[in-house]
């Protein structure tokens, strides 16, 4: 059965005073539980996923972390590994985010060394591709996201796909107010499937959850969730409000 995810992604935002605010809310608005196809998720910053994780244990609510290095330990000042997102109970991780690519030059390559490093120890991942504002312009989009996606993933094992998520995230889109349309959304989504399609077998593609990113927002949440192959959405600004996060969650 394919999952309906709507991720939170706190991005630089909220202390840890803060972010003990936002998952008591969004604990108690989420008491009563999900339904079984259903996940929620939230990915605050590295300082406050301790904390995070610990809280929500006996919730519905799941954690990610933003970001992780591909290496398993060592000399990488300022760096956090997959064990230590997996010891404290973090056990997703949100890799190849457009601000990851565009502030800190991560690259295809490298997202597939950290995407291998994740399913290595255990993590789920939730994987962003999106094209700029000049690849749409210039008619580009299908061919930078299909390079984005096999890039990245397209040398794993059928496997793997099991712990694996996808966002599709126009960057053009994230933070502007701008949103793609349903159908923009529902037409690249449906294009990535089919690529799961041929390299791997329907029954892949068919599992793999494709999130929307991109101001999602409660008034427009539930048209782009209407679409076949939009399976929930990764939520940047309107996550970090819990009445707007679970109206959210609840157009799904
Ligand atoms: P936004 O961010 O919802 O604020 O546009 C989405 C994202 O970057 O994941």
């Amino acid at each position: 059965m394919r999952q309906k995810i709507v991720a939170g992604n706190w991005k630089m935002n909220k202390n840890l005073d803060e972010a003990k605010v936002l998952i008591k809310e969004l604990k108690k608005e989420l008491k009563d539980g999900l339904r079984e196809d259903k996940r929620v998720v939230i990915a605050p910053s590295f300082v406050n996923l301790h904390y995070a994780a610990k809280k929500t244990k006996k919730s519905s609510i799941e954690v990610a972390a933003q970001n992780m290095h591909q290496a398993k330990s060592g000399a990488f000042t300022g760096e956090v590994s997959a064990d230590m997102l997996t010891n404290i109970g973090v056990n997703i991780v949100i890799l190849g985010h457009s601000e990851r690519r565009e502030y800190f030059g991560e690259t295809d390559e490298l997202l597939a060394e950290k995407v291998d490093a994740a399913l290595a120890n255990g993590l789920e991942v939730i994987f962003c591709f999106g094209e700029l504002l000049e690849d749409r312009k210039s008619g580009n989009h299908f061919t930078v996201v299909e390079s984005q996606v096999k890039k990245a993933l397209f040398h794993l094992k059928e496997e793997a796909f099991k712990n694996i998520i996808l966002a599709y995230e126009p960057v053009w889109a994230i933070g502007t107010g701008e949103t793609a349309t349903p159908e923009q959304a529902q037409e690249i989504h449906a294009f990535v499937r089919e690529l799961f399609v041929k390299e791997y077998g329907n029954k892949t593609a068919d599992a793999i959850s494709i999130l929307y990113g991109g101001s999602v927002k409660p008034s427009n949440a539930e048209e782009i969730f209407s679409k076949p192959d939009v399976d929930g959405g990764l939520i940047g600004g309107a996550a970090l409000k819990a009445e707007d996060f679970v109206l959210i969650i609840k157009s799904i």
